[in-house]
């Protein structure tokens, strides 16, 4: 397939480090017998050291990066989800421990947050794979909370055991390596990758010589899908051709928080369905997307490394893994009734609408964060907890566990 035509066309740079990560790609294609499963080749898109998506240098957050998350907006997001920590907090006197922190900007915000809620936690630990996000978020926290920088300790890993508090990922999980499927008439298939020297054999070769694009490339393969692949899609009934996702590295990673946390919450906010709307008969092109330069696309074999890639989240899956390891499913709702449940209301009354810009600005916000069409449905929050008896702030007004 052709990439898409509306692309910005990368910069040399930018090219020499996509080059680079495709040529170990091929090396491991050839070297695997000709094709590797699509999550392998995720994962190295994103996080191969120095030439990955979030491994390599590029801007990727914000107005000038790829994508805007909520946090990203404003302070607002991480004022609302303040109130949930600090009632957790309270409840174990433990810490935080942020996955995946992006620009930094959240763990900023939210420690500025708990330090006026009178809650601030001993530690804020921050679990991030890329050194270049490390460096980054270390500049946003001594940029905005520089009295706070030193509750903030970087992790390489996950502790093993015994953690106490909140454990926290805002659009984590949406970024971490997916298995893909197709069913066909010969049963359901696995999706891979291999190379092919004429990628665009079908006649576009001298549109995409003419905009700059290789003419070789990663193609598809398919093989037969594994047990377990089988074993998750036997129960649904899936038309002929249809494409889809399973995270099944997210499901792994819930099991590892839940193998550490004595007592607290992991928290997570992405975008996301229940299973049943997940495989949804009409979703038959499955959830993956891929970010370049603000513009959203399906095609995750081109722009190797410079774009980000990423999955829907089947909260089924990520609620079923919290429980087969001990926890309990404290809340799932969506973004804009936990937001609206943790104070949304109270923040917008105590805003001056004479500073007009300031107020401008915070509408702008919570239209983005709450409103149906924008992130306020499609991204959801899920609770999963140990040893926490009491409700949570932000599942009280919609509570959609009996979707799950
Ligand atoms: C889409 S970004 C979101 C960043 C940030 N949370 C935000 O909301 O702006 C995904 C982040 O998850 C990180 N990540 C992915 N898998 C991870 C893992 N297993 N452990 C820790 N961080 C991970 C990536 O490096 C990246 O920083």
């Amino acid at each position: 397939m052709p990439p898409p035509n509306d692309l910005p066309v990368p910069g040399t740079d930018e090219q020499s480090v996509s080059a680079a990560l495709t040529e170990r790609l091929r090396d491991e294609i050839e070297a695997s017998g000709g094709a590797i499963d699509f999550a392998r080749f995720m994962e190295r898109a994103l996080y191969e050291p120095g030439l990955g998506y979030y491994s390599g240098g590029r801007r990727k957050f914000g107005a000038a990066g790829d994508f805007v998350t909520a946090p990203e907006m404003g302070s607002l997001f991480a004022d609302c989800l303040a109130r949930p920590c600090a009632q957790i907090l309270q409840a174990t006197n433990g810490d935080i421990l942020e996955a995946g922190a992006g620009s930094g900007v959240l763990a900023a915000d939210l420690l500025l947050a708990l330090e006026k809620l009178g809650t601030l936690p001993a530690n804020y630990f921050i679990l991030e794979l890329s050194a270049e996000l490390r460096a980054r978020q270390r500049e946003t926290l001594g940029r905005k909370a520089p009295h706070l920088v030193a509750r903030v300790r970087w992790l390489d890993a996950l502790p093993a055991k015994g953690f106490r508090g909140v454990a926290l990922g805002n659009e984590l999980l949406d970024a971490m390596p997916v298995e893909r499927f197709r069913m066909t008439a010969w049963g359901l298939k696995q999706l891979q990758v291999g190379w092919t020297n004429n990628r665009f054999a079908d006649g576009n070769e001298a549109r995409a010589a003419g905009q700059g694009w290789p003419v070789c490339g990663f193609v598809w393969h398919e093989r037969t899908a594994d047990r377990t692949v089988q074993e998750r899609m036997g129960p649904i009934c899936l038309p002929e051709g249809y494409i889809s996702e399973i995270g099944f590295q997210a499901e792994a990673w819930v099991h590892s928080i839940a193998d550490m946390l004595e007592q607290g919450v992991l928290l997570l906010i992405d975008y996301g369905f229940p299973r049943a709307e997940f495989y949804h008969a009409q979703r038959r092109a499955g959830t993956l997307m891929c970010h370049y330069r603000q513009r959203a696309h399906d095609d995750p074999l081109i722009l190797v490394g410079l774009q980000d890639i990423t999955a829907h989240v089947d909260f089924s899956a990520i609620a079923h893994a919290g429980q087969e390891a001990g926890l309990d499913l404290l809340g799932y709702t969506s973004q804009a009734a936990f937001l609206l449940d943790n104070g949304l209301e109270e923040i917008i009354a105590a805003s001056d609408p004479n500073d007009v810009r300031a107020h401008l600005a915070l509408t702008s916000q919570i239209k983005k964060l709450t409103l149906p069409h924008e992130m306020g449905e499609l991204f959801k929050v899920i609770a999963l907890a140990r040893g926490i008896g009491a409700p949570l702030a932000g599942f009280r007004q919609q509570d959609r566990r009996a979707r799950l």
